[in-house]
């Protein structure tokens, strides 16, 4: 009778543990498209990882950063401040209107991944659409009407919920809670990150 409960026992906390562990680990980047760093970790970092890994991790990308925006007083659209001038803040709106327009988001990424390795990457809109088989009439079209405006204003939005806030761009959160541990290893390692993060059997790559 004893080891009939054990074995009970034993079953439901293997199975849940299972269950649990098997997730993926959710890598979210708050950045900007001109940011040196945000470069940086896009074409070193999130990029080389997520090819090899990603079976065993989601990526969510929110290019705004330390931006402020005020809402036009006819109402129409939003006017933008970025820190690194009015091409980011442009380069931004490609970005969100890619998300937009791209609806398979393993493409979006592919889109993303090709903007921020671009030479200048809010001038990359149309050659990265055309690279990833997107309309590149619908994502530059958005970027420069008032549907890029309120597209980006979302993604501000987004960004404002975070607890704590952004204080560095790339901010970099894993499974939804920020530690500065994390932010550091991220930039560092993102590989060894998400291997050492990820609970369940870890991927030959992981071993390699
Ligand atoms: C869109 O806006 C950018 C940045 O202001 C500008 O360089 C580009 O010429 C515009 N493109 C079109 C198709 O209007
Ligand atoms: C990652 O996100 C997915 C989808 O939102 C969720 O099901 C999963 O539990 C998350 N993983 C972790 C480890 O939080």
């Amino acid at each position: 009778m004893l080891s009939f409960v054990i074995t009970i026992i034993a079953f439901c906390f293997v199975h849940v543990t299972q269950g649990e562990t098997d997730d993926p680990v959710n890598v979210s980047v708050f950045y900007e498209s001109l940011c040196p760093d945000s470069i940086r970790f896009f074409t070193s970092q999130l990029e080389p990882t997520y090819s090899e890994l990603r079976s065993i991790m989601t990526v969510d990308t929110h290019a705004y950063g330390k931006a402020s925006d005020v809402a036009d007083t006819d109402g129409e659209g939003y006017t933008f401040e970025c820190q690194h001038g009015p091409e980011e803040c442009y380069g931004n709106k490609v970005l969100a209107c890619g998300q937009q327009y791209i609806t398979n988001h393993n493409t979006f990424l592919e889109f993303n991944f090709c903007v921020m390795g671009a030479e200048d990457p809010p001038s990359s809109g149309e050659e990265c659409a055309n690279q990833v088989g997107a309309s590149a009439t619908d994502i530059i079209t958005c970027a420069n009407s008032t549907e890029g405006e309120f597209l980006l204003h979302e993604v501000g939005l987004v960004e404002a919920k975070l607890d704590p806030q952004v204080t560095y761009v790339p901010w970099i959160i894993i499974n939804d809670e920020f530690t500065q541990e994390n932010l550091d290893a991220a930039q560092e390692d993102l590989k060894a990150l998400v291997c050492n993060t990820y609970g369940g059997t870890p991927p030959a790559a992981c071993t390699a």
